[in-house]
């Protein structure tokens, strides 16, 4: 719909890297579709691309990790977002740790929770989202901005969305 560009082009939301670790297998990706969807309780939504790897790992973990970037973490975001977690191992190049029921934290961004996946929401698309009950944050306590969508156009994602190249769990659940 390229007419409706008009709309998304004006926004420039704040990027984050989710996390999502079953057993050894850790994941991750750059993700821009996120916010808070409630504020008693308070739950955050993600939206994975099913053409994701992390989006696997992201359906059969408890909880995932929510990781907001400083404007000077470009080479993170182009870690998470530009290279697909089954030809490069994303953690081998950060410091990380482990979090609340095993989640990863990467402790150096600017904020980070983790979330209990609290449910998922296949809305018919290419993105499912994971409501995110927060139990567990910390960051650095440091003011100044946060890395933009604007800020990552120039990374090339490891999967374009919409071209889902493995099965779908949740839609075969659903039929
Ligand atoms: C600017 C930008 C925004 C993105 N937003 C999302 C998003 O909201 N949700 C998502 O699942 N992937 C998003 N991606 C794509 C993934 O971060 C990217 O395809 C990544 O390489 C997937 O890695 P994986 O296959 O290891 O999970 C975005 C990528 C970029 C560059």
């Amino acid at each position: 719909m390229p007419e409706f560009d008009a709309f998304t082009d004006r926004l420039d939301p704040e990027m984050c890297v989710v996390t999502a670790a079953v057993g050894e297998r850790r994941e991750g990706c750059l993700v821009g579709f996120f916010s808070q969807c409630s504020i008693e309780p308070v739950r955050f939504t993600v939206w994975l691309s099913k053409a994701n790897h992390t989006y696997e790992a992201a359906l059969v973990a408890d909880c995932l990790g929510v990781h907001l970037l400083t404007r000077e973490q470009h080479d993170l975001a182009a870690l998470f977002g530009g290279g697909c977690g089954a030809d490069i191992d994303k953690f081998a190049q950060v410091r990380w740790t482990p979090g609340h029921g095993g989640a990863i934290v990467l402790p150096d961004v600017a904020a980070w929770f983790v979330g209990d996946v609290e449910r998922r929401l296949d809305a018919g698309g290419d993105h499912v989202g994971f409501v995110l009950e927060p139990v567990q944050w910390g960051g650095r306590r440091q003011e100044g901005p946060l890395l933009r969508l604007r800020q990552a156009l120039d990374i090339d994602p490891g999967h374009p969305a919409g071209q889902p190249h493995r099965r779908d769990p949740v839609a075969e659940n659903e039929r």
